[in-house]
């Protein structure tokens, strides 16, 4: 990046990052991660993908089925957490008619739609216990029944499933079945948060801004020196996403073409109360993990869900 000397501000830097299937990188580990998954992607692997919210779980989802040989099959995602299990049991697994009231007609599955491609079940960790043994079931003899139903349907699926909790923790607490957490997580990808990145956060944020200037509505051609201070030393809890809404916030509320620090969300500009809270909780979990694994930093980073390099991190921030 460089000074502009018009404005006086930091402009964008001369090195653009790249872009694997949506996702936009300068950090080395990140080029690493995108090789793993281009060849894990060729393989028929069950794919757990792991990150803290706003990484970019889904994008590696969707890349893992693109780069794979299904690529031209379909493609189904659902998210656990949002539906009653009796929904989301019909909406896996399909119904047949009459099964309850409103089941006026056979209803496909994402299992069924999803026959010879991909099903991604992203925030797997909310899969509610009865769903999941039929889950087990679906990957252990490749077929499943539909609701209400009693024959069972052979199925060809590749599944990719995402998550932000450590499934360990999840079983260790009994909610989540142990022989599925096996089969689910055959190959886990970890996905470093955003401030592991090296050199991304002015990357991508610079992406945004180009995109928000397309629209017209202003034109960001560099940014105050207190601006990307208050950028460089925050700690990103919401990730990409987060530094996306910055974004949007500053293009919302501010004009002329230097971002300037009053025109960041709150929490640029002094710590707001929900950051707090979030750190606290932060700082809890990891205190409790590294009591269970009586300090030994690896085992509480592999329960944490975290790399080795987030949690000594996280420790330094948190004063542990
Ligand atoms: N490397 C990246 N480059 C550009 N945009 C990205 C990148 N990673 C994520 N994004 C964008 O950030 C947003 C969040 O990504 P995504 O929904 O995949 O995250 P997530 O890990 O699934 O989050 P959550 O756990 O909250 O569901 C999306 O708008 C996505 O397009
Ligand atoms: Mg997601």
């Amino acid at each position: 990046m460089s000074r502009n000397a018009a404005t006086g501000g930091i402009t964008r830097p001369t090195v653009s990052p790249v872009e694997f299937h949506g996702m936009l990188t300068s950090a080395p580990c990140m080029l690493e991660l995108f090789e793993i998954i281009a060849r894990v992607a060729k393989t028929e692997s069950t794919v757990l993908v792991r990150g803290e919210t706003g990484t970019g779980k889904e994008l590696v989802a969707n890349a893992v089925h693109e780069c794979s040989a299904r690529a031209d099959k379909p493609f189904r995602a659902i998210n656990c957490a949002t539906l009653t299990p009796e929904l989301l049991a019909s909406e896996l697994f399909g119904h047949v008619r009459g099964s309850f009231t409103g089941a006026v007609r056979d209803h496909d599955g994402l299992f069924a739609q999803a026959d010879t491609g991909t099903i991604f079940l992203d925030e797997i960790a909310e899969l509610p216990l009865v769903l999941q043994s039929q889950l087990l079931r679906v990957l252990q003899e490749r077929s499943f029944v539909p609701v209400g139903g009693t024959k069972s349907q052979r199925v060809d699926v590749r599944l990719v499933a995402a998550t932000n909790k450590a499934l360990r923790t999840e079983v260790a607490e009994g909610r989540f079945r142990e022989d599925l957490m096996y089969r689910v997580r055959v190959i886990p990808i970890f996905l470093p948060p955003l401030v592991d990145r090296k050199g991304d956060v002015e990357s991508l944020l610079w992406r945004f801004i180009d995109n928000f200037n397309a629209h017209g509505l202003r034109q960001i051609e560099s940014i105050s020196q207190e601006a990307i201070a208050a950028i460089r030393d925050y700690s990103w809890p919401g990730n990409i996403r987060e530094l996306q809404n910055l974004v949007e916030y500053a293009f919302a509320l501010g004009t002329g073409p230097v971002l300037k620090l009053k025109e960041l969300p709150p929490e640029f500009r002094g710590v707001a109360p929900t950051v707090r809270r979030v750190m606290g909780d932060e700082r809890e979990r990891i205190r409790q993990a590294l009591e269970q694994a009586n300090g030994r930093k690896a085992d509480a980073a592999a329960t944490l869900g975290m790399s080795r390099s987030t949690l000594w991190r996280k420790m330094k921030e948190h004063s542990l």
